[in-house]
């Protein structure tokens, strides 16, 4: 296959980006988007130019770090795949290929298609952790947990912090995000020390960092590639409400 690309380039933070053309030639259908990439960047660089820069590690969809917009759609056009499990056979021959980074202020871009996601281990910081005691190892039967509260924070518990959520919301709003955080411990026995605390400064921390508002769109859920639901955003704002006001 034979593509072009559109590709969103800038130096900096501070810079102006602008987008460049680029031609990937040879690709098969088997390659990943990400070894798309590395072949373009190849031939950028065996041309002495500087290679297009953008954030990837486990390339297994785990870590969260290989967000773009492709073609106007965060991590591409295959539902609940990340950028590292999206295939080039998702893509016909001769196709023209828009890739941007993540647009929202509270992700500034720091280079080509990488941003600062900082925001999101700020927010982790705040409160997305659970406290236990050290020592031996608890039993696992001593903690029952019912199955159905079981399943859903496996569920909520899926996000891999993308910020795919954040990119396809018209607000940029980062509560698919800060939902599943709260939900997978909010379900759980082991959760229970910090539930008011947790909430209260995950939310503030939300909001100090700029993020938007939920106006229910569901395009955070339409995106989100660990397919995390909005039901978290309702438990979400039932565990607001009852910890600023019911406490
Ligand atoms: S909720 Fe989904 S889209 Fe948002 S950060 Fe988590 S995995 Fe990514
Ligand atoms: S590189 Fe880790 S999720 Fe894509």
């Amino acid at each position: 296959m034979k593509l072009n690309l559109k590709v969103w380039r800038q130096k900096d933070k501070n810079s102006a980006g602008a987008f460049e053309n680029y031609e990937a030639k040879n690709v098969s259908p088997d390659m990943s988007f990400l070894e798309m990439l590395d072949e373009v960047n190849e031939d950028i660089l065996k041309a002495g130019k500087d290679p297009i820069a953008f954030d990837h590690d486990c390339r297994e969809g785990i870590c969260g770090t290989c967000s773009m917009y492709i073609n106007g759609r965060a991590h591409g056009p295959v539902k609940a795949v990340t950028t590292c499990q999206l295939h080039m056979r998702s893509f016909n021959d001769g196709d023209t290929i828009v890739i941007e980074p993540w647009r929202a202020a509270a992700f500034p871009v720091l280079k080509d298609l990488v941003v600062d996601r900082t925001a999101f281990e700020r927010i982790q910081q705040a409160g997305g952790f659970v406290s236990v005691n050290t020592g031996s190892v608890q039993d696992a039967n001593a903690i029952p947990v019912s199955k159905i509260d079981a399943d859903e924070a496996f569920l909520s518990a899926a996000c891999i912090g993308c910020g795919a959520c954040v990119a396809a919301c018209k607000n940029s709003s980062a509560m698919l995000f800060v939902s599943a955080k709260v939900s997978q411990y909010a379900l759980l026995p082991q959760g229970q020390v910090e539930r008011k605390e947790r909430v209260l400064k995950m939310v503030e921390q939300m909001d100090k960092e700029g993020f938007g508002s939920c106006s229910n769109t569901e395009a955070c859920e339409a995106e989100c590639p660990k397919e995390i639901k909005i039901s978290n955003i309702s438990r979400l704002n039932r565990e607001y409400i009852k910890a600023k006001w019911f406490s």
